[in-house]
């Protein structure tokens, strides 16, 4: 295990998004309405940019950029086709005033 700086915890307000790479592995950060979130950066469908499409930050869902699956941010989990597989999510916290994510 080990963890990332995401940003200064007030520097990531309710409505940020922010991807932190791990090596290869990229994950996309959110803060849905107070709730800090994390989901790999990689679309379970075919790969596409998972959090750089579009995301309703009130609902906590964001939508595949290639081919428009939607997926809810706490979960994981596809609402949509044609993805149909969860993609991963991880923890973040606040430690000493900064967003960190927890990654495998
Ligand atoms: S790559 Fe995301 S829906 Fe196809």
């Amino acid at each position: 295990m080990a963890e990332l700086d995401v940003a200064p915890v007030e520097e990531f307000p309710p409505g940020s998004v922010k991807i932190v790479n791990a090596g290869e592995l990229a994950i996309g950060v959110f803060n849905c309405d107070g709730d800090l979130l994390a989901i790999e950066d990689r679309c379970s469908h075919d790969d596409g940019p998972l959090a750089e499409g579009d995301w309703e930050p009130d609902e906590c869902i964001v939508v595949c950029p290639r081919h428009g699956s939607r997926f809810d941010i706490r979960s994981g989990r596809p609402l949509t086709l044609p993805a149909y597989e969860p993609v991963d999510t991880y923890p973040v916290h606040v430690v000493d005033g900064v967003v960190r994510v927890v990654v495998p």
